[in-house]
């Protein structure tokens, strides 16, 4: 890991298990001790209109007052959706003034983005959407354009910055042997850059199933030194593949996972349990025992701190109150 790695990796607080950040929550939720942290993507606060042959991005300031006052204090991170930081053509720069901004409304304690694009330059000249993420070959071109954007970010913010492991459905993109694969290229563009690994345990699960390979072996070839927070999701089937869907309960697989690679992460700050705003009220108390079981696997690996571990005997009738 390079110097400015070793910096942010110590940057990293223990802060315990986070929920994204939905609107369709009472506040009680948030506030009654299941949750240590917040996780907030930033593009739900904003408008976007088109400026030119770019599209602005802009926080409502009703919706940014809202977000703060749900949250009431708790540590916030950002884990945003537009960036496009592997686009070949350039990077999304309205979303980064808008977290220029976002940042100094409300400080975040680390942020971050998924290994991957979603836009590309036209024909026309003008920048397309893809329509869904899409992971970046493992090429050392890929490696040396993520690492120096990655660079400019940490520089940019002063906080860590983190990159997700994608779920990808196309096996075998062209790569070069000394990068080989997904995890390879992720681990050279943390050496190179000095940012850290967002590492979501559904999507190993995810490529795991789709491409037949076992996820614990994958996870013992991963930066794990590197991973300062870690997803937890549910998914479901859809054409032959198992989707990441974020739309139920975390599959009992990945929760083996999770108890296997925490204790392997010594610099990680916190688990979130992800899911979409379409299911928050379907999966009503499911989130609380999702919620608990992930304390509990924190707990159990000794991972100290976290706002509400010292309460936790309080957390259930607490928050079972709020639903
Ligand atoms: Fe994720």
């Amino acid at each position: 890991m390079s110097g400015s790695g070793a910096k942010f990796k110590a940057a990293v607080p223990r802060l315990g298990i986070g929920l994204p950040y939905f609107a369709s929550l009472p506040a009680e939720f948030y506030q009654c001790g299941a949750i240590d942290f917040v996780e907030i993507t930033p593009e739900i606060l904003c408008r976007q209109r088109p400026a030119g042959n770019a599209t602005e991005l802009k926080i409502v300031p009703q919706q940014m007052e809202r977000a703060r006052s749900t949250c009431a204090g708790l540590p916030v991170v950002v884990h945003g959706v537009e960036l496009s930081i592997g686009s070949a053509h350039g990077w999304n720069e309205a979303y980064l003034e808008m977290l220029d901004t976002f940042q100094k409304m409300w400080p975040f304690v680390w942020h971050s983005e998924h290994l991957g694009f979603q836009t590309f330059r036209g024909s026309d000249g003008c920048t397309q959407e893809v329509g869904v993420p899409l992971p970046l070959p493992p090429t050392n071109e890929a490696a040396d354009l993520v690492a120096r954007r990655s660079a400019t970010i940490l520089e940019r913010y002063g906080v860590p910055f983190l990159l997700e492991n994608p779920a990808y459905y196309l096996p075998d993109p062209p790569s070069d042997p000394e990068i080989g694969d997904d995890i390879g290229l992720m681990r050279k563009i943390l050496e190179r850059s000095g940012s850290l690994q967002l590492l979501d345990l559904h999507n190993v699960y995810c490529n795991a199933i789709n491409h037949g390979f076992d996820p614990f072996a994958a996870v013992d070839r991963m930066p794990l030194d590197a991973v300062a927070e870690i997803h937890i999701a549910g998914g479901s089937w859809d054409g032959g593949f198992w989707m990441d869907a974020h739309d139920g309960r975390v599959p009992e697989p990945v929760w083996e996972l999770l108890e296997y690679t925490l204790p392997r992460c010594p610099s990680v700050g916190g688990i979130v349990f992800e899911m979409l705003d379409d299911h928050v009220s379907r999966l009503g108390d499911g989130i609380l025992q999702e919620l608990t079981r992930a304390r509990k696997v924190w707990m159990s690996c000794g991972q100290g701190g976290g706002y509400g571990a010292t309460r936790f005997s309080d957390v259930t009738r607490a928050v079972s109150a709020c639903l």
